[in-house]
């Protein structure tokens, strides 16, 4: 048993904890837009314009506060227009980044903003620097936005849509390090100020726009980065890191693993906080009054995809270990948010570390979906200072803190915070001084053994359950968190 003792002020608010740190990812990439998301009005799976109603009201409850689109890596391949208008007349071709498949482009622009509208959420667009023009990313920003007459306004109207949409958040290019056109940071940074010049806010319609920042650690391209777009053409920066246990040749199974490989993932997730940190600080440098802002648009675990299924299609199953995972980089994110204003985990349905699984007509919520529904009272909320005297241990040659956590007090006055133990054997004592005036407070817990999943027969064998293992009295809070769990705690 571990004993950790700590404080938490709600009366030191500390920053605003955007919702849109709980955003999610959607590609057209396997089973995530088609099959996952869009069966179209003629599937006999459920659906209301095309669009699953099991996934969207899933996604609904776990409130989704802003799905980012079309890629990742198919968004420098994606030209808008083949994704509109009639679909008889939309071009058929060959996703040739993702498995070789079809891509009919019957989920394009129109769709996008409808699952968005279902969803209640906010749209977050990328467009296409790598393989696109300036043209084309400046026509399709009026297309989705002008609220004039111009002739992709016609041509909006004309495939049925008069009014313009609502467009925050727009994404210049992704991965151009890699994927995105293999470019150097001073060849992007000059394509993004030219590109990004001609992004343009139609009427009171204002672009919140974000520049293809760094592969993980690579603190050189944030530097140049910020070095070229430091006057304010940018409203945030990227930052992409996935958690794969091994290498990128061999990742490791989703469901098989060791306990070294579990303290192994732990412990490269975890480096993704000293990561953050180091490239706020090489930020700090070009724009010291922090009016650029982090946004981690792509994060998650990578394990190897399911046997017997197309190694294009990013299948993988989801574990306890990932619920642990997306715990702590939510905790981290919490930690961060005067600086981080959007996370969005990759990706939401069937894709790499999905918060739902579908198949046919079935559907499950993954562990992973869990520790988002519990999370969701942070949404909007005041990250609140909360200490705990959080010593590390060594576990299978990896150094792991005993426990994580943030705190956060909403405009009604609750107080959530959320806490995790990634240590697989050991029970935390928990023991913090409360200084406010709350007197009650109500828990939940997810639990189960590192390597439990949920499967279309048994989707409920990893779910949270109510948790009275946590009192307050005379200011503070007592209780223990179990080995290998997730707490959620709701103080009033
Ligand atoms: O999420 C899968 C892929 O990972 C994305 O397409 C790309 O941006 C990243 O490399």
């Amino acid at each position: 048993m571990k004993k950790v003792k700590g404080t938490i002020n709600p009366k030191r608010e500390i920053s605003k904890i955007n919702k849109e740190i709980y955003g999610h990812f959607s590609e057209h990439l396997g089973r995530c837009i088609y099959g996952g998301i869009f069966v179209g009005e003629d599937s006999e799976i459920p659906n209301t314009k095309g669009m699953r109603n099991d996934v969207v009201a899933a996604l609904k409850e776990m409130q989704i506060p802003v799905l980012r689109w079309p890629g990742g890596c198919f968004a420098d391949e994606y030209h808008w227009k083949d994704g509109i208008g009639p679909l008889a007349d939309r071009k058929r071709m060959i996703n040739t980044h993702w498995g070789g498949v079809l891509e009919d482009n019957s989920f394009g622009t129109h769709e996008f903003f409808e699952l968005c509208d279902q969803l209640g959420c906010e749209p977050y667009i990328n467009g296409n620097l790598g393989s696109g023009s300036v043209r084309e990313m400046s026509e399709w920003i009026e297309y989705m936005t002008f609220d004039g007459e111009s002739p992709m306004s016609k041509l909006r109207e004309a495939n049925g849509r008069k009014e313009p949409w609502k467009l925050k958040y727009f994404g210049v290019g992704n991965e151009n390090w890699g994927c995105g056109g293999n470019m150097t940071p001073e060849y992007y940074g000059n394509e993004y100020r030219r590109y990004q010049t001609y992004c343009r806010n139609y009427g009171d319609n204002k672009l919140y726009k974000i520049a293809c920042g760094p592969n993980g650690d690579d603190y050189d391209w944030t530097d140049k980065l910020m070095n070229l777009i430091k006057d304010q053409q940018a409203d945030a920066i990227s930052l992409h890191y996935y958690t794969v246990t091994h290498d990128w040749d061999h990742k490791g199974s989703a469901t098989e693993f060791t306990e070294e490989e579990y303290y192994e993932t732990i412990s490269k997730t975890l480096y993704i906080e000293p990561m953050i940190e180091r490239h706020l600080a090489v930020m700090d440098k070009h724009d010291p009054e922090h009016k650029v802002k982090l946004v981690v648009d792509e994060w998650g675990t990578w394990h190897d995809v399911e046997e017997g299924t197309n190694p294009g299609f990013l299948y993988q199953q989801n574990t306890m270990r990932d619920a642990i995972v997306a715990a702590l980089n939510l905790n981290i994110f919490n930690r961060h948010s005067d600086r981080i204003s959007m996370a969005n985990i990759a990706q939401v349905v069937n894709v790499l570390q999905a918060v739902i699984l579908t198949e046919g007509a079935k559907i499950l919520k993954t562990p992973t979906y869990h520790v988002f529904e519990m999370f969701k009272g942070h949404q909007e909320a005041k990250l609140v200072d909360c200490y705990f005297d959080v010593e590390k241990k060594e576990c299978k040659g990896k150094e792991i803190p005993v426990i994580s956590s943030s705190a956060s007090v909403n405009d009604k006055g609750e107080m959530t915070i959320t806490l995790a133990n990634p240590l697989l054997t050991e029970d935390v004592e928990v023991n913090a001084d409360i200084l406010g005036d709350y007197c009650d407070v109500t828990g939940k817990i997810l639990i189960a053994d590192v390597g439990a999943y949920n499967t279309f027969e048994n989707p409920d064998k990893v779910a949270p359950k109510e948790y009275d293992g946590f009192k307050l009295e005379y200011g503070t809070l007592s209780g223990n968190i179990p080995p290998c769990s997730v707490v959620t705690l709701v103080l009033n």
